[in-house]
């Protein structure tokens, strides 16, 4: 019996992510949870003919917290795409007042009610949100690092599309799994084109030609900001992205070995590797790496191609670091204060 619950469920991420969820045959139960409009999502959905039970959870008022517990109450995985989302003109964290206070709240809910489930943060800004649900549930006692995951799995996915685009005679997107490391916000992505199956074609590009392409998957959320002139962010593309993290997921929870995936992660000593990718990025506490999946979560961190970077790589990952270690520490304080 698998139940997954998605917070913000009546949202633009929302709304497409549970429909995927909803598709999903490992699901048995399909918890909706948001502040608004979440019934008639939850009755749209319920009428799919898969096999999921779908439940929609709406609060009566601010205050109250049954809907919230209801929703989470038995829940192995809970997705996190509630907030506000970015508009043109905002960056990722002018967002962070607001949507540090709901991932507060959230955080709270899942220690009280679903303390073991896999937490999957969408709401930006993920470098500092991850922090604040890992600080809060902290606090409550029941944090375990390697069940807790920031989706920056659309950055793989433009990564893996972008470079396609380039090479459309020879290749397809679903050719590539770009690495993509750092964070998940401007320059603290860093998408490692020289290794692996995109060496190659990465090589065969000019200076100006990588430089664009690596400026393209730092900022590709832009491209969309943009040409939604004000309807928001990515929303589809951000709902195939946390959907395929949480498949990886599913099939690790019933028993599939051998996946790997990347996540932005607490380099929390438990987990094996993560002593040695901190040192490598200088002490942070969280950093996007491949991570081994396993039934009861991450099992391993891949921190070994961080040490097969190029020199390029190597200065684009110290920026990264820079930042991400100023948005971590903001995380971190809104949490603790
Ligand atoms: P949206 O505004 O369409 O949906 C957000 C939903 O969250 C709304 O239905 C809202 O009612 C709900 N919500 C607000 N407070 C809540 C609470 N306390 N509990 C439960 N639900 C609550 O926004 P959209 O476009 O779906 O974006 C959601 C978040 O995802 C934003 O923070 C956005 O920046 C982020 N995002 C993250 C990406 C990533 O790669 N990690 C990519 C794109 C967006």
């Amino acid at each position: 019996m698998v139940k997954v619950a998605v917070l913000g469920a009546a949202g633009g991420i929302g709304q497409p992510l549970s429909l995927l969820v909803k598709l999903n045959a490992k699901v048995d139960e399909l918890a909706l949870f948001d502040v608004v409009n979440v019934p008639g999502v939850g009755a749209d959905l319920g009428h799919i003919n898969s096999d999921s039970k779908t439940q929609s959870y709406l609060p009566s008022s601010k205050e109250d917290k049954t809907a919230l517990a209801a929703a989470l109450k038995g829940s192995d995985i809970v997705i996190i795409p509630a907030g506000v989302p970015r508009k043109p003109g905002m960056t990722r964290d002018d967002l962070f007042n607001i949507n540090a206070s709901i991932c507060q709240g959230l955080a709270e809910g899942i220690a009280e009610n679903s303390p073991k489930a896999f937490v999957l943060v969408i709401s930006n800004p993920v470098n500092s949100t991850v922090p604040i649900f890992a600080e809060t549930l902290k606090k409550k006692g029941v944090y375990d690092p390697s069940r807790l995951f920031g989706v920056t799995t659309l950055d793989i996915v433009r990564a893996n599309t972008f470079i396609s685009q380039l090479f459309p005679q020879d290749t397809k997107p679903s050719d590539f799994n770009v690495r993509v490391v750092g964070g998940h916000s401007g320059e603290t992505i860093v998408p490692l084109y020289s290794l692996g199956s995109t060496k190659k074609y990465y090589g065969e590009l000019n200076e100006e030609q990588k430089k664009a392409l690596i400026h393209r998957v730092q900022f590709g959320g832009d491209e969309v900001v943009q040409a939604k002139n004000g309807a928001g962010s990515a929303t589809l593309s951000m709902a195939y992205a946390g959907y395929r993290l949480a498949e990886q997921i599913l099939k690790a929870v019933s028993g599939e070995t051998g996946i790997v995936e990347c996540t932005y992660l607490n380099l929390d000593s438990k987990i094996k590797g993560a002593a040695e990718a901190k040192t490598l990025v200088n002490g942070l506490d969280f950093f996007s790496l491949p991570v081994v999946l396993g039934k009861d979560g991450i099992e391993e961190v891949k921190y070994d191609i961080l040490n097969e970077v190029n020199d390029d790589e190597k200065k684009l990952l110290q920026v990264a670091i820079d930042q991400l270690s100023k948005n971590i520490e903001k995380g971190v304080a809104f949490a603790t204060k």
